[in-house]
């Protein structure tokens, strides 16, 4: 349970670009209230990227307090809207984050939503791997495409189902990773994890992947972005990479399809 916030004189977008030394930090969460960003930490952060008044708080307090912070995003067509901020609007994607990664603020996943904004998804068969809160899922299911979602953890599918229902969209999800789905393929296969995963996973992703499919692959620092490229290219897979401010996405195809 976090027990220490880093009030900073920035916005998300300043937070976005030191996700990763803020990760690395201990950081579970983060939210801007009034101009100010804050920044959930696990433990007390020893040299964090961004200065800023710490805090030590109270356990039962961080969550509340976080959520609170939380304001809609506007991601491709979507408005990823915290469910207890709804208002009816019909771009609106309701997310309730629970304890799951995925409230639409990360730059990662604003850039996986607006990549399958640009696919036509109706009657498309999705993956999402590491679904977190199902955002992605949902959005493609909301598209018209029939969605599966796979994530680890089981507060993260449990968070999915809970905000598919919300959305009142119908997804399947499965807990454990990709072996789950091992054997099937999917016309889009989204993976917002990380550099290391991707390149272990690299096989498994593009064997789920449809002979004239897509991977739409995410969570990769700029830096590691040629690294990712390379590992999906050495198993079949032909890469464009998009970067961003600090993130880079990729898109690959089967070569073979
Ligand atoms: C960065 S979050 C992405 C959440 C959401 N898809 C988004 O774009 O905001 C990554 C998620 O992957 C899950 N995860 C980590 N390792 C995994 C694995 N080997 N297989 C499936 N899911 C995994 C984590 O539990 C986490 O929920």
């Amino acid at each position: 349970m976090p027990t220490w916030a880093l009030h900073v004189d920035a916005d998300l977008d300043e937070v976005n670009r030191h996700w990763a030394a803020l990760d690395a930090a201990g950081m579970l969460a983060a939210a801007e209230v009034d101009d100010t960003a804050i920044i959930y930490f696990a433990r007390r952060p020893d040299d964090p990227p961004l200065d800023g008044r710490l805090e030590h708080i109270a356990d039962r307090d961080w969550h509340e307090r976080w959520r609170d912070g939380l304001t809609p995003i506007r991601a491709g067509r979507w408005t990823v809207t915290p469910s207890w901020l709804a208002t009816g609007g019909t771009d609106e994607l309701l997310i309730d984050p629970g304890q799951a990664f995925g409230t639409g603020h990360h730059e990662t996943t604003v850039g996986c939503l607006e990549a399958l904004d640009a696919l036509s998804l109706r009657g498309r068969t999705v993956l999402d791997v590491g679904t977190g809160t199902g955002v992605l899922a949902i959005a493609a299911a909301r598209a018209g495409a029939v969605a599966t979602a796979v994530d680890v953890d089981p507060l993260a599918t449990t968070a999915a189902s809970d905000n598919a229902r919300r959305n009142r969209v119908s997804i399947a999800v499965v807990t454990g990773t990709l072996d789950r789905v091992a054997g099937r393929t999917f016309d889009v296969v989204v993976a917002n994890l990380d550099s290391a995963m991707l390149i272990a996973a690299a096989g498994g992703l593009a064997r789920v992947v449809a002979p004239d499919g897509v991977l739409v692959a995410s969570g990769v620092s700029n830096p590691r972005s040629d690294e990712v490229a390379g590992a999906l290219t050495a198993v079949g897979l032909s890469v464009e990479v998009s970067t961003g401010h600090e993130w880079s996405l990729l898109r690959a195809r089967r070569t073979d399809g």
